[in-house]
Parts: C-alpha cells; sequence; structure tokens
C-alpha cells in the first residue's frame, strides 16, 4: 500500500460559494492522508494525529509554509496549438486560417505529436492542472500521442480527434464517414483505460456539415459516458457565419441541438453572445460552459456574462484555450477573469473564483464525485502553492489577514513559481 500524510494549511470548496456562504472549508492545520492515492482522511491534524502509529508519525510531511488545494481543472484547450501560442494580430476566424490551421496540419506525423504532447503535459503538471478537456487535431495519431503521454503520469485527461469537413484546407480536413469511423476506433481503444476518457470533438458548426454533426449525435448516443467538446459563440463574425451557413437554425446552439449533442456531459467553450433561449437550452440540457478568459481578450472575441450565465443555472468551468489563450496557469486565467468581470460590474470572490478552477470544473466535467475536493474517498489530485514564490508575493502576503486575503493576492499575483508542488494520484510530479 502506498501512503502520504502531509500537514499543513488547507482550503477547498464543498459547494458552490455564491451560493453558501458554509462553501469553502478551510483548515488553518491539517492533515491529509492518502492511501493508495485517494484521500483516505482528511481533516484537523490534532484530531487525526491519535489515529497514527508511531511509523505513519515519523513519515509526516511538515508543509506548513504552504496551502494544499484541490489540483486545477482546465475545461478547455488546444495541445497541438501549444507551438502557437502568442501569435499576433487577428481575431478568430483569421487566426484559424492564418496560424491554427497550418500548425495542426503537422501532427499527422506520430513523432511530431508525441514531441508536443510531452511539452504539454509537462506545462499542464508544471502549472497545477492535473485534469483538462482537450483538443487535439483531425488526426488520430494526434490522440494517440496525447493520451500515452498523459498515462505515463496517471493523469485524468479527456481528449479527442477533431471532427471537420469543410472550410478548411484539405490536410486538415476529414469525412463525415471516415471522423465517425476514426473516432468510434479511438473510443473503443481508449475510453476509460486507467482514467482517460473520449469526448466526441466537432470542432465549431462552420467547420462540419450537417451530416457529420449527426455523426457526432451517433457517437454519442452509441458509447455511454462519453464527452462532447465543441466551441459556440465565440465571435461575432462566426456568429453571422453560422447564420448563413445554416439558414433553418433557430440559433447557433439550435445547430448542435438538432444533432443531439447537448447533455450533462458536453461542454461548449466560450458561449459568449448568447440569446436567451440558448442560455435556457444549456440549462435545461444540464450542458456546461467553459469560460476563457485570457483567449477571450487576447483574440477579441468578447466579455463573458458570467452572471447572467449563473442566473440561468449554468454549469461553468475555466479553460485556458492554449493557444488563443495566453497562460497555461489557472491562477493567471483566474487573474483575467476578474478584470473582465470588473468590466461587467461584477466583484466575483476569490472563493466563487477558487470554485471554478477546482469542484466547479470538476461538475462541469460531471466528475465532482472523484475530483475537486478533499472529500473521503476522492482522487488525490494536489497542490501545494507557495505564498513566498517571488520576493513581492512574499512582502505582500506578509500582509494579508486570513485565507480569503491569501486567497486573492495568489489569484492576482501568481503564476507558475507559485505551485510548489503538482500531485496525481497522491504521486508528486
Ligand atoms: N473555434 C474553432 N476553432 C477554434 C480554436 O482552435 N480556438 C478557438 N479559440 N476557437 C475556435
Ligand atoms: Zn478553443
Amino acid at each position: 500500500m502506498s501512503e502520504r500524510l502531509i500537514r499543513g494549511p488547507l482550503l477547498h470548496c464543498l459547494g458552490e460559494p455564491d451560493k453558501d456562504e458554509a462553501a469553502v472549508d478551510y483548515q488553518p492545520d491539517a492533515l491529509l492522508w492518502v492511501q493508495n492515492g485517494l484521500v483516505h482522511k482528511m481533516g484537523n491534524y490534532e484530531s487525526i494525529v491519535k489515529e497514527l502509529s508511531p511509523t505513519q508519525l515519523s513519515k509526516v510531511e511538515d508543509c506548513s509554509q504552504y496551502l494544499m488545494v484541490p489540483g486545477f481543472v482546465d475545461c478547455h484547450i488546444h495541445y497541438p496549438q501549444t507551438e502557437m501560442i502568442a501569435a499576433y494580430g487577428t481575431q478568430l476566424l483569421e487566426w484559424l486560417n492564418s496560424y491554427t490551421f497550418p500548425v495542426e496540419s503537422g501532427f499527422k506525423d506520430p513523432a511530431k505529436a508525441a514531441a508536443v504532447s510531452k511539452v504539454f503535459i509537462d506545462q499542464l503538471l508544471n502549472n497545477g492542472t492535473t485534469t483538462a478537456l482537450v483538443f487535439c487535431t483531425v488526426h488520430p495519431e494526434s490522440v494517440d500521442a496525447l493520451f500515452t503521454e498523459a498515462q505515463k503520469h496517471n493523469m485524468r485527461l479527456i481528449a479527442g480527434k477533431v471532427m471537420m469537413d469543410r472550410n478548411a484546407p484539405d490536410n486538415v480536413l476529414d469525412t463525415a464517414q471516415t471522423s465517425y469511423h476514426q473516432s468510434k476506433q479511438l473510443i473503443d481503444r481508449w475510453h476509460g483505460v486507467g482514467r482517460l476518457q473520449y469526448a466526441v470533438t466537432p470542432r465549431f458548426a462552420p467547420t462540419s456539415t450537417d451530416e457529420q454533426l449527426a455523426a457526432a449525435g451517433r457517437l454519442l448516443a452509441e458509447h455511454e459516458g462519453v464527452y462532447l467538446h465543441t466551441h459556440l459563440s465565440e465571435n461575432v463574425d462566426e456568429i453571422e457565419w453560422v447564420k448563413a451557413l445554416f439558414p433553418k437554425a433557430k440559433n447557433y446552439l439550435d445547430v448542435y441541438d438538432q444533432a443531439g449533442l447537448l447533455g450533462k456531459r458536453s461542454v461548449f467553450a466560450h458561449s459568449i453572445h448568447l440569446c436567451d433561449s440558448e442560455c435556457e437550452r444549456l440549462a435545461e440540457t444540464d450542458s456546461a460552459v467553459a469560460h476563457c478568459p485570457t483567449s477571450n481578450m487576447f483574440i477579441g472575441s468578447g466579455l463573458f456574462p458570467m452572471q447572467r450565465l449563473q442566473d440561468h443555472g449554468i454549469k461553468i468551468g475555466m479553460g485556458t484555450d492554449i493557444g488563443g489563450g495566453t497562460s497555461f496557469n489557472m491562477l493567471q486565467t483566474l487573474a483575467d477573469c476578474y478584470k473582465m468581470q470588473q468590466l461587467k460590474g461584477n466583484n466575483l470572490s476569490p472563493e466563487q473564483s477558487f470554485y471554478l478552477a477546482t469542484l466547479g470544473g470538476a461538475k462541469a466535467l460531471d466528475m465532482d464525485d472523484k475530483i475537486g475536493s478533499f472529500a473521503g474517498g476522492k482522487e488525490a489530485d494536489f497542490l501545494l502553492l507557495d505564498p513566498n514564490a517571488t520576493d513581492l508575493l512574499k512582502f505582500r502576503t506578509s500582509h494579508c489577514e486570513g485565507w480569503r486575503d491569501l486567497l486573492f493576492v495568489l489569484q492576482t499575483l501568481g503564476d507558475d513559481r507559485v505551485i510548489a508542488q503538482t500531485n496525481v494520484m497522491g504521486v508528486a510530479h
């Protein structure tokens, strides 16, 4: 049996802070007891220490200078775009043609896909992200490479082959038939293997025919537990294009709805410019939205109406959206999230932000029974955050009063230097 015993301050959410003031659990002196990769017990050190044998007591790791938190959950990211992060000067549709499609065409080569997968998984773990929902490319080789790398780290990863059969260069296109068969093969090969799960991944409505979207719907209907991952209503030119391509659809979301793509394991990235009936339909079907603030500002897509979506009861998680987004780091993503909501007159609380990056993300991915908090029996994916990671942080956090203040300072000033240790199923990366 493998075991870890870690003593130190700990913070996690038991529910949604905006809805329940008691949803945040802060313990200034906690013991996290991990057995075989799962949370065996967590609570006040003094109340648990009596249960430890002398041998176990000698193994307790003193982490009193850190803050223990659950691993971050990234609900939308593209691994092939790692090499084109920070591409200058365009908005979505031109950005796709100028930068994205040329880069993605290279992932038919398994050696290239394997090399980028390694860089990508290292970046996720170095930044404290232990679970991610990931776009690959149209090439099945890109999916095999990513899952193979994630498997080496025992990471909880959901990914899928992009389906796209029109409006892009030939070297990144498939057909309705090949996308169906290749996705099916990949589901059979990877879905449910260890901690890996598959997402049926039509890129977005403009690059799929009705026939291909129907094939995506068939894949979902035929494979219980598989996810749906796509983009929705990100950019105003994109929305106009969808209207022209699908004149019979009631709205953008309806294109996906008609194909049977909505549900509790469906994640729609961005969802910025939605009408009320789209919001209602997302809530009704228990579909989730991935909010990607660094991307929405970097490629000029718009300001996410978080409060409005929350009022509709829509599940929301955070996404970095690399390479439209500009950071792998969830703290930096939360910093931009806060600033964007300020522009909308919404003073997002530090605990609600923290929830979105942990338990809220887990709920958005329908995995809150497994990850997102330190509840007993959950998988022990967790981080040690260092409030003294930089000179400025050391100075600023020495003036913090309480966990809420500390959390907000870490979110606002922190980056990968704050992530002192990332643990996957109790194992340090
Ligand atoms: N919409 C369709 N494809 C993409 C993509 O690769 N990135 C983003 N941000 N939006 C998209
Ligand atoms: Zn994206």
